[in-house]
């Protein structure tokens, strides 16, 4: 794992923005995938500041996102569908044929979750994978005992999560128990993950993630099994890593070929 400790969200952000973009340009294909939440978002306002002020070129690039509600239709403000138009896909030229969000209103889900896999294979798989985490160690929408294999499927929110996003539907009897999320094993399969956690309401979660051992009970503690896995941290959510000065002299001494 490459662990990058910043100041603060921002520079975290601006510096995943520029991996996404150094992508994006080295191949306007690309295939990238999005994660929802608070924390992806100042990275989502440096890609739409670099499509506006650089000529960042989406046009050709294939989308796909981690999860979504059952039960919520694509309009529902709490969707993820939603979340997304509003800050990325409807601020960037990005074909709406190439965005692939799982689809909450599915009628046969095991269906649509096959052809959701299906659909990231045709694509070529994903280039970029951004993730947040939640506060119990989850990505994606993967809960703690999620197999380390799993695949896109259905899954039941924990207490604890639905708590995490009760203040976002106003109440947690309105957030949905049930999501579609891509699977670790799916994840695992991206080129790049790029992980961003920020705050100190993640610091355990890192902790546990980076330093702890590989277990379904901290789903995302799996990326120690990927090739390339980056964790991007501001100084709040690194705060509980018990190696941080090892990983800040790594990120300080990189040779100038090696610099993220
Ligand atoms: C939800 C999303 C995750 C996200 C997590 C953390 O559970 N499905 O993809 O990483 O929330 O959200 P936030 O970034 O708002 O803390």
């Amino acid at each position: 794992m490459e662990i990058l400790i910043r100041p603060d969200a921002d520079q975290a952000s601006r510096l995943a923005a520029r991996i996404v973009a150094r992508t994006v340009r080295q191949n306007p294909r690309a295939v990238l995938g999005f994660a929802t939440g608070q924390t992806p978002l100042p990275l989502y306002r440096e890609l739409v500041r670099m499509h506006r002020e650089d000529g960042l070129d989406f046009s050709a690039v294939t989308s796909f996102n981690l999860d979504e509600y059952v039960g919520l239709a694509p309009s529902h403000p709490q969707s993820y569908h939603a979340a997304m138009w509003a800050n990325l896909f409807g601020r960037i030229n990005i074909a709406p044929e190439r965005v692939f969000i799982p689809d909450g209103l599915a009628v046969d889900i095991p269906a649509a979750c096959r052809a959701y896999e299906e659909s990231i294979r045709k694509a070529g798989g994903i280039d970029v994978q951004i993730l947040g985490i939640g506060t119990d160690g989850h990505i994606g929408f993967n809960e703690p005992t999620s197999s380390l294999a799993s695949r896109t499927r259905i899954k039941t929110l924990t207490a604890q999560t639905r708590r995490d996003n009760a203040e976002f539907f106003g109440g947690e009897y309105k957030v949905p128990h049930h999501v579609i999320t891509m699977g670790l094993g799916t994840i695992l399969e991206a080129r790049t993950c790029l992980l961003l956690a920020f705050g100190k309401t993640k610091a355990a979660a890192v902790a546990k993630t980076v330093e702890g051992p590989v277990t379904a009970m901290v789903p995302a503690s799996v990326l120690q099994l990927h090739q390339r896995a980056i964790l991007l941290l501001d100084e709040d959510a690194a705060s509980e890593l018990e190696r941080a000065d090892y990983y800040r002299f790594v990120d300080a001494n990189k040779p100038d070929w090696q610099k993220p």
